[in-house]
């Protein structure tokens, strides 16, 4: 997989078009990826910011750090897992179909430059394998950043 992300990545020549190439990619590879997107930080005022995506549109374009499992792996600087979001308080909801949700920050330099986030319409579907494959994808981006 990370072979194939490497790939996607040199044929693109703009930040965005990486981003979005590499979401297609998970979700051509991956169906129960159902949503995956990825969001930037607005330093200024410590939100992140909706970038490239596939799937259903959402209403949460711009997150303020702490808010929604987005927010909460911003300010904690570390992966979430919620294997089942109607037990997660903290919780935006982009569509009643989705069941799970994983979001992996993109680091530089030590600090949160973005991050990778994922729904699924399944409960239960994340592995430590997909968890240690997506931060290895998001080490590979932080060189783009
Ligand atoms: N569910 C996220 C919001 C973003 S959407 O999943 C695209 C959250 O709780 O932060």
């Amino acid at each position: 997989m990370l072979s194939e992300v490497r790939e996607v990545l040199v044929q693109q020549e703009s930040t965005d078009s990486r981003l979005l190439a590499v979401c297609e990619l998970l979700q051509k590879t991956f169906p129960h990826y159902a949503w995956v997107g990825f969001y930037l930080i607005d330093k200024s005022v410590n939100e992140l910011v909706l970038g490239p995506f596939v799937g259903e549109p959402t209403e949460h374009t711009r997150i303020q750090f702490g808010r929604g499992i987005c927010g909460q792996a911003a300010e904690r600087k570390e992966t979430f897992v919620v294997q089942d979001v109607s037990k997660e308080y903290n919780y935006l909801s982009c569509s009643p179909k989705v069941k799970s949700e994983i979001v992996v920050p993109i680091f530089k330099d030590g600090e949160v430059v973005g991050e990778l986030d994922i729904d699924s319409h399944r409960l239960s579907p994340f592995t430590a394998d997909d968890k240690k494959m997506l931060e290895d994808i998001c080490k590979i981006l932080s060189a783009h950043f």
